[in-house]
């Protein structure tokens, strides 16, 4: 198993992008009433980089799931924390790390909607370029279109490796 060299994706080129997503998301959803959600881990280096560069939100929260083990998903999801925020009538920003199958963003949508939001709407940093589509989720922020291979770095891992590294790589496995 080792990191491609080289970076898929480096810092500088996700910092541009985030910058990009932040201008364009502040124009399009006012930050007054917006409760921000972070799916963790992997989306904790991205969704701390963007609201960075947002105005003052109105509240941030977390959902934690897992259904990866090792590189190739469980299909089971198991919930490790879900949102305390009341999100009843609140514009929902939902920061996801990848898009990948779409079954974990589809369960925590699912679970978003039955609390009752204004909207919802979905910021994912990668998006999986698939053969054959799983679940028709639309992401209406998309950082960058990627291959489908196993990335790691920016806050994503391998069983909670290489998390802090600061490129995205596309890590390889013999
Ligand atoms: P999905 O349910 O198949 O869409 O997968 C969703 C989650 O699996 C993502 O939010 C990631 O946490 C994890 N995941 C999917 N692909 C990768 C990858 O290439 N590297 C690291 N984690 C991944
Ligand atoms: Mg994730």
């Amino acid at each position: 198993m080792q990191l491609r060299e080289p970076p898929l994706i480096t810092y500088n080129s996700i910092q541009k992008r985030v910058q990009e997503l932040a201008f364009q998301i502040s124009s399009e959803i006012s930050s007054d009433n917006l409760q921000v959600i972070i799916v963790l881990k992997g989306a904790m280096f991205f969704a701390s980089d963007l609201l960075k560069s947002l105005p003052p939100v109105s509240s941030v929260d977390f959902f934690k799931v897992c259904s990866y083990r090792g590189n190739s998903s469980s299909g089971e999801i198991e919930v490790q924390y879900l949102p305390t925020d009341n999100i009843s009538g609140k514009k929902v920003l939902l920061i996801e790390d990848i898009l990948d199958t779409g079954k974990t963003t589809s369960f925590i949508l699912n679970w978003l909607c039955t609390q009752g939001p204004q909207m919802i709407r979905l910021c994912v940093l990668l998006k999986k370029i698939k053969s054959q589509t799983v679940t028709h989720i639309n992401a209406d922020y998309v950082g960058f279109e990627v291959e489908d291979r196993f990335v790691v770095g920016y806050g994503m891992d391998f069983n909670n490796m290489y998390r802090n590294l600061k490129d995205i790589y596309v890590l390889e496995f013999d």
